[in-house]
Order: C-alpha cells, then structure tokens, then sequence
C-alpha cells in the first residue's frame, strides 16, 4: 500500500483524464458541439442557476461544471488533477465560456486555496468515495456556501456501494464492502477505467473510502447546514454488474427481482442567511 494514498489517487487521476478526454463514455466533442450533461432531477432540485455564483467541487475536466454555466451560473470548478483542470481550461475557452475558473487543490486544502463564497456549491457522481474523512468534507462544502446559499450532492448510495460490482451477475446482490466509514482505504489494483475498461493505465492503484448516509447527513448538520430533501432513487447513474438497463445514463435491479434497493441519493442543504 502506497504511504500516500491521496498522491497516488491524485496520479490515477492525471492518467485517467488523457482516456476520458476521447472515451465515448464522455463524448467531449458532442459536449462541446452543444447540450447541458447535468440530469433533469438534479437541475428540479437545485432550481435556477442564472446569474448565481457556483462551485463545483471535484469537477474532473469541467463537463458538468460548464453545463452550469450553459444553464447561466459563474462557474468555479475545483479538483486536485491539474491535468482535468488543464483540459476544463481548453473546453471552456473552445465553448464560449472563459470567465470559468479552475482551481487546483485537494478538496481538505481548498479554503487554503480559494477565496470567497457561493450562491450554490455542487458536488456530483463518484466523489465522496475518495475521500478519507466525511466530517472534514462536509466542514469544506459548508464553508464555501454563502449565507442564504444551497450545498447540492447526488451520488452513489453507500448501500449500492456495499455490494460487489464487478464479476457478479445482474440481480446477483453479493454483500462484499463496508457500508461506514473506515479508516484504512479500500486498496484497488487499477485495470483501465470506468469510462473505457480496455484502456492501458500502467502500474496504478486505486484507494477508497466508504461513509453511510447517516454519517454524511450528520456531517452535514453539523457543518452548520440545514437539510432541506434527501432523496434515494432507484437507478445508478453508471453501469454495475448487478444492475441492468442504461437507457437515459440509468441503471437499475432487474425487473424480475423481488424487493427494492436504494441506488443513487441527492441531498439538497441551505445555510442559514
Ligand atoms: C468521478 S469525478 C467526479 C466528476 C464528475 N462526476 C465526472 O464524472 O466528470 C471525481 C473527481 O474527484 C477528483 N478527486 C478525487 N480525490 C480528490 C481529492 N482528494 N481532492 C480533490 N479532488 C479529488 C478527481 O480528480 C476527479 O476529477
């Protein structure tokens, strides 16, 4: 195990934003010919954005951030990949949008690195599981949120996250990992990329963190925030082995199988003004 797994994350990620820049799981160049990638439930639940001041936390190379900005907020994006920040940089500069600003930094270390408060700070799909410790990011969000402003995350449900999902059959539910936070990583050998499994990424492995919707609600109220909706979905927003479907980015048990499961979350909080 590396003796800096957030380093090693970090070059993971350098890595994996070269496949995503030309994978078809992103498609950049039909993001860049038009369209807003952001999912309709999530843009009902955060409401209009024209005029507002947004930060995206964890924004990978941007396509999510500038699809707020195509929707009308002043974006911000925020991640610790120089080389997504490098790319977000040449899309919004190629699709009209260059008051965007990038920030590189490690989510714990951005009020170091960034000044200011927003009208809205967003975070979304495949973010919480990188990191360690779910109270300091939940103190970070609240920070960067502006008196009378909203914080907005949807992504995996920690229960789907419990389940093996990879080498399982569709409706097979294997319980396999930790549902709450532990302190020692998830150790992951990297074998191409969830946007393109055939890519070549030489020599990287991958360390993860779990954290229960208890722990990170609670972390959120105790950050200073109100929680005004947290809903569970149905869907995952990306393929799991156990899952069927995709159509519409969706991907749900079986029909044929007995019982529900919650999959996906969003939790809507506002800061007190
Ligand atoms: C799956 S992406 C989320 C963005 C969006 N859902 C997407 O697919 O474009 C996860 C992002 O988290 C960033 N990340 C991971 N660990 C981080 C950390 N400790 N500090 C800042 N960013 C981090 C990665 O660089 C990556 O861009």
């Amino acid at each position: 195990m590396s003796d800096d797994p957030i380093r090693a994350n970090n070059l993971l990620w350098d890595d994996w934003t070269a496949i995503h820049e030309r994978s078809e799981f992103y498609d950049l160049e039909g993001f860049k010919r038009s369209g807003v990638r952001l999912r309709d439930y999530e843009i009902a639940e955060i409401g209009d954005v024209a005029g507002k001041d947004l930060l995206h936390l964890q924004c990978h190379f941007g396509i999510d951030t500038l699809s707020w900005a195509r929707l009308g907020a002043r974006v911000t994006g925020a991640d610790f990949s120089q080389a997504a920040l490098d790319l977000a940089r040449r899309v919004a500069d190629e699709i009209g949008v260059p008051d965007a600003r990038f920030v590189r930094s490690d989510l714990y270390d951005l009020p170091n690195a960034l000044d200011g408060d927003f009208d809205v700070v967003y975070t979304s799909r495949g973010v919480l599981g990188w990191l360690p410790d779910i109270r300091r990011w939940a103190q970070v969000a609240a920070h960067f949120v502006r008196p009378g402003g909203l914080f907005y995350i949807t992504e995996i449900h920690p229960v789907a996250n419990a389940f093996e999902n990879e080498g399982v059959e569709p409706g097979e539910l294997r319980l396999e990992y930790p549902y709450w936070e532990h302190p020692e990583p998830l150790v992951f050998p990297v074998i191409g990329s969830y946007a393109d499994p055939t890519a070549d990424v030489v020599d990287r492995t991958e360390y993860g963190w779990d954290h229960s919707l208890g722990e990170i609600v609670t972390a959120l109220i105790d950050a200073g925030l109100v929680i005004r909706s947290l809903r569970e979905y149905p869907f995952c927003s990306w393929k799991l082995d156990f899952l069927t479907g995709g159509e519409n980015d969706t991907w749900r048990l079986p029909p044929d199988i007995k019982g529900e499961l919650p999959l996906f979350f969003s939790i809507l909080a506002t800061k007190p003004a």
